[in-house]
Order: structure tokens, then C-alpha cells, then sequence
């Protein structure tokens, strides 16, 4: 593993680069991003993906889910255009994967991956927080991959991935935000080692796979082909509690629909998502909820530091 260069994130950095409205804006040119989230099974994930989207000042989201993670969002996020996927599940089966009912037409079902392009245009896709890992994912995994907006890959989408590298034979870009685990699976390396070494697997893993990386952690870094791998100064353990992780990918697909690179858009999450952190202790909905004070003021207070 060679020594990669490195640099820090800072305010003004991140100032210079985060999106801000005019009077020439519109809903679209602001960014339309697109969440495919959520199952039977893990409604949240969809919730607070959705939720760390539209804190973070998307012009539009665009919900696509199974029917109990759409019901969720409805409720929850009346800004969201929620397209349903497939109907609540009638054949008393739980879990996160739906088995074929819903996947092969053959049996009656509808193709999920074919309803995606019911969901409309969409600037950027949030693939994976709580999707679930069976035949349906992957058919909406398929799916979105084979368009041409850039896609963050996250959750269970990495796991999806991980046993199928295929779906990442595309010419748009995408940003994969995995946590140490997450990446041992994607490079069949040991959890341990990554850990040891966390800038030189990052960016080992945006080489091999020809994505941007942000890998999470108590330091998150970015790394992409090419470029310095970049460290993230701000966070906080408070962070540590189930669901920030899926409002980082909402408030990254913002970025990304907005027009910023996987680099930008990744590099401005972490260190926002850095600061939101630290008004703990915390849920991962406050995080999405203190996101629009903290855009505020790293944009305002230009020298704001990590
Ligand atoms: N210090 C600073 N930041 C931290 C720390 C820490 N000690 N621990 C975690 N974080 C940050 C990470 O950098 C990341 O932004 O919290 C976030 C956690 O994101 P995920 O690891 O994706 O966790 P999340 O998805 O929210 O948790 C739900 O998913 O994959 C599973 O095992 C995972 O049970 C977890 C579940
Ligand atoms: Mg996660």
C-alpha cells in the first residue's frame, strides 16, 4: 500500500463549494435527487435518508420504496414525490427481502427495477440505506446503476455490490460511502486492517473499483483516483447511533444532484454531517434537523474551523 498524499478539509474549503441558490434558481436546476431506500422491513433508513436530502436544501426528492417505507415517508416528509414500488406485502412472510413475489413477473409479480423509470428524472441517485439485499434490491440496484445520473451507493447497496461487481460497469460516476465493515466486504480484506490503515484503503478501494470513497469511521476520509486522499477534521462521537449514517447519504445526494463531483459533494457531507454531530447527545433525525443552522454557518462564517 503506498503512501498516499493528503490533505485536510477545511470551512473556507467547503464554503467556496457548497451550492448556493440565486434568483435564476429553480426547483431543477437546484437538484432533483432520488432515493430508492428502505423495506417491509427497515422503514427508517428510508425516513432518515429522505430527511438528511431535504434538511440539506435539495430542490426536489424523489422517493421510490416498497409500500411500508412509503407510507413512512408520507408521513413523515410531505415535500417528498413518493413513487411506490410494490404494494404492502399480503402473504404474512417478514423480512427485508420479499422474495420472488414481487420480482418475477412469471409468478404475478411486478419487476421492481422496471418501476424505476416510473420514479421520473432524477439529477442524482441514494442507493441502499435499509433496501434489503434479495432479489427485488437488486433488480432496483440494476436498475438505477444502468442510468446515466451519477449514483451514491450506501448500506445495503454495497452489500449488493459486494457479491456483484457487475453493477458498477457503468460510465457515470458513483461515490460508495461504507463504514470499515462494509469495506472488508467490498475488498475481502480483514476489518482489522482497514481500520489500521484506513487513507490507503480508501483510496486502494476507489483505484480497484474506479469509484470516489468516503469511508466513515471516527475520522471519515475521501479518497478518489488521482487526488490527495482527503481527512475529515470535524465529527463527533455522538455520531455513533443507528441512522446517521443514512442521513449522510441523503445529505451527500443533495450535493451530488446540486452538481457538485463525488470528491465535492462527499468531502462537504462529511465535514457538515462533522458538525451537526456535535449538538449531542443525538438521534440521527437531529443530525438531519441541525443541518440547515450549520450550512448556515460554515457558508456565513467562512472561517469556521473543523
Ligand atoms: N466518531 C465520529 N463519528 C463517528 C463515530 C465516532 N466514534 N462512529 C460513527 N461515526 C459516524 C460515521 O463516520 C458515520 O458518518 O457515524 C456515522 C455512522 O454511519 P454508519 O456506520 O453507516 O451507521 P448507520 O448506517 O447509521 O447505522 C445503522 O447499519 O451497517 C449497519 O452496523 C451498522 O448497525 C449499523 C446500522
Ligand atoms: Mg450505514
Amino acid at each position: 500500500l503506498p503512501d498516499p498524499d493528503v490533505t485536510e478539509l477545511t470551512g473556507e474549503g467547503v464554503a467556496a463549494l457548497l451550492p448556493r441558490p440565486d434568483a435564476r434558481s429553480d426547483k431543477y436546476r437546484r437538484g432533483v435527487v432520488g432515493i430508492a431506500a428502505g423495506s417491509h422491513r427497515y422503514t427508517g433508513a428510508a425516513v432518515l435518508a429522505v430527511g438528511g436530502a431535504i434538511r440539506a436544501g435539495a430542490g426536489m426528492v424523489r422517493y421510490a420504496g416498497v409500500a411500508e417505507p412509503v407510507a413512512q415517508v408520507r408521513a413523515r416528509w410531505p415535500e417528498a414525490v413518493v413513487t411506490e414500488l410494490a404494494p404492502a406485502r399480503d402473504d404474512g412472510r417478514t423480512g427485508p427481502e420479499t422474495g420472488t413475489r414481487y420480482a418475477s413477473p412469471e409468478a404475478g409479480g411486478v419487476d421492481l427495477g422496471k418501476r424505476i423509470e416510473d420514479v421520473g428524472r432524477v439529477q442524482a441517485w441514494v442507493l441502499g440505506p435499509g433496501l434489503g439485499t434479495g432479489t427485488e434490491a437488486h433488480a432496483v440496484a440494476r436498475a438505477i446503476l444502468a442510468g446515466d445520473v451519477p449514483v451514491l451507493v450506501d448500506a445495503d447497496g454495497l452489500t449488493l455490490i459486494a457479491h456483484d461487481r457487475s453493477l458498477l460497469r457503468r460510465d457515470a460516476p458513483v461515490l460508495i460511502t461504507p463504514h470499515a465493515g462494509e469495506l472488508s466486504r467490498l475488498l475481502q480484506v480483514s476489518r482489522g486492517k482497514i481500520e489500521a490503515r484506513r487513507l490507503e484503503y480508501a483510496r486502494l478501494a476507489a483505484a480497484e473499483l474506479g469509484v470516489t470513497v468516503l469511508l466513515k469511521g471516527s475520522t471519515t476520509v475521501v479518497a478518489r483516483e488521482g487526488d490527495p486522499v482527503r481527512v475529515n477534521p470535524t465529527g463527533s462521537p455522538w455520531l455513533a447511533t443507528g441512522g446517521t449514517g443514512d442521513v449522510l447519504a441523503g445529505l451527500a445526494g443533495t450535493l451530488l444532484a446540486a452538481g457538485l463531483d463525488c470528491y465535492d459533494a462527499a468531502s462537504c457531507a462529511a465535514y457538515l454531517h462533522g458538525i451537526a454531530g456535535r449538538y449531542g447527545p443525538l438521534a440521527a433525525g437531529d443530525v438531519a434537523e441541525a443541518l440547515p443552522e450549520v450550512m448556515r454557518s460554515v457558508t456565513n462564517r467562512p472561517r469556521h474551523r473543523g
